[in-house]
């Protein structure tokens, strides 16, 4: 007797981590039982998948969803539609909420708040604080933990640890890897006054080069003395490059489509304030040394820094106008279409956001298609010519950076743990996210 699939997706050409295949995925209990021929099989559930690519699930690992607090840009609601809208099957957060997330107990409510309204799985990361240092070992155990952020510059919010013996006191407390927003907090504060009364163009000369360099630079060293795994969030520069390169054995990096799709001085005079974002977008020589190290093999992870503000308060005039963009639902377009112009191949694509985050932070049965593992699934119709519209966009702030964006090749359809979540631009069923595993 043949096995009964609770779902079973078919016609599709499958990439798994021995290449490119047309197999059908047999799905019971949330989990992938079969890669094969399954056109005789038993099945609840018959997905035709023909004509698409089925990848591993694309995991976000960087998203600011805003809940609790100024959830008028965003919740997690609202942020994971906009996620299985983009073909995005799970999502790490930021914990600069209000309040931020520091502690068990606010922990232990996004993770509740996350199970009763994300449609796709999530994780939260920790802030670290100086107060809450030595306590980090014993939090990073919590249930749906990715790992710590530690601001060393101020962003958004109020998490901020920049003295480099806090910072040590937070390397030097737990095991999962540390996630750094990476700009020298003094060379900041030193050099806003420099340009008072000029434009949004200003953005990326007051946050300049040298501010992430010295940053990354220190917490590097940091890291090194405590031996504990450093992640340094959208890297933006070249002058970052050979540093983390010199230090591979325990830091991995990360870098946005937006770095690697935009550029100053044009979105500036395009965006305006849409442009601004921390760190900043810079020009195309940075831009061009962030695509050598996705071709090199050096870039860990893509994720979007997904920061939604409202119109209203991007209107304000730069300084005052608040830094971020929305980026999860358009992570798989954008970066899809640069496949298609042959800056990366669909399989470095699929290390950059699904095998790349499960080897770094550990993730359980997630990050590859596998017998066993998780039926995470992104579907893309890699010929798909569609136009990015502020539309589509379901986040609450309503706008994106690549309004007007022509893209070739799209997400079709989301699955989480064999539950169909997303198909042809409309969401299907009910939230059910849950709590991503990691290794200890
Ligand atoms: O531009 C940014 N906005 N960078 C960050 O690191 C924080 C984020 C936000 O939360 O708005």
């Amino acid at each position: 007797m043949s096995t009964a699939y609770d779902l079973v997706l078919h016609g599709g050409t499958v990439v798994t981590p021995a290449g490119r295949a047309q197999l059908d995925v047999g799905v019971i209990a949330g989990r992938i039982a079969a890669l094969g021929q399954l056109s005789k099989a038993p099945a609840a559930e018959r997905f035709d998948a023909t004509g698409l690519h089925v990848l591993p699930g694309v995991i976000d690992t960087q998203c600011h969803f805003r809940e609790p607090g100024p959830t008028h840009k965003e919740d997690l609601g609202s942020g994971s539609a906009s996620a299985a809208l983009g073909g995005v099957t799970g999502f790490f957060e930021m914990p600069n909420t209000t309040p931020s997330t520091d502690s068990a107990e606010r922990l232990a409510w996004k993770v509740q708040r996350a199970r009763d309204t994300s449609w796709v799985d999530f994780a939260f990361y920790l802030g670290a604080t100086s107060e809450n240092a030595e306590q980090l070992a014993v939090l990073e155990q919590g249930e749906g933990v990715c790992g710590i952020k530690l601001f060393c510059g101020s962003s958004t919010g109020t998490l901020l640890v920049d003295k480099p013996a806090d910072q040590l006191r937070v390397f030097s407390s737990g095991r999962k890897r540390v996630a750094c927003h990476s700009e020298d907090e003094a060379r900041l504060k030193e050099r806003k006054p420099l340009f008072e009364g000029q434009s949004v163009h200003a953005h990326p000369q007051w946050r300049d080069e040298e501010c992430a360099v010295k940053s990354t630079a220190s917490i590097l060293q940091l890291a090194r003395q405590a031996n504990r795994k450093v992640h340094v969030l959208h890297v933006t520069t070249a002058g970052e490059l050979p540093l983390l390169e010199a230090n591979k054995d325990l830091a991995s990096f990360e870098t946005t489509p937006q770095h690697l799709t935009l550029a100053a001085p044009e979105c500036y005079d395009r965006l305006g304030t849409l442009a601004q974002m921390n760190p900043p977008i810079r020009d195309a020589r940075h831009r061009e040394a962030l695509w050598e190290a996705v071709r090199s093999g050096l870039l860990d992870v893509l994720a979007t820094d997904h920061a939604p503000h409202t119109l209203e308060e991007k209107a304000r005039p730069w300084p005052q106008s608040p830094s971020g963009m929305p980026g999860v639902q358009t992570l798989v377009p954008v970066m899809l279409t640069h496949v298609s112009d042959g800056k990366l191949t669909l399989e470095r694509f699929v290390d950059l956001t699904s095998a790349g985050p499960a080897r770094l932070f550990g993730l359980r049965r997630k990050g590859r298609l596998a017998v066993g593992f998780d039926a995470d699934l992104t579907l893309v119709d890699l010929s798909a010519r569609r136009t990015i519209t502020n539309a589509w966009s379901k986040s609450r702030c309503g706008w994106t950076p690549f309004d007007g964006f022509a893209a070739t090749g799209w997400p079709m359809a989301t699955v989480v743990r064999g539950r169909v979540v997303m198909r042809d631009g409309a969401l299907v069923g009910a939230p059910a996210g849950l709590p991503m595993a990691f290794d200890p």
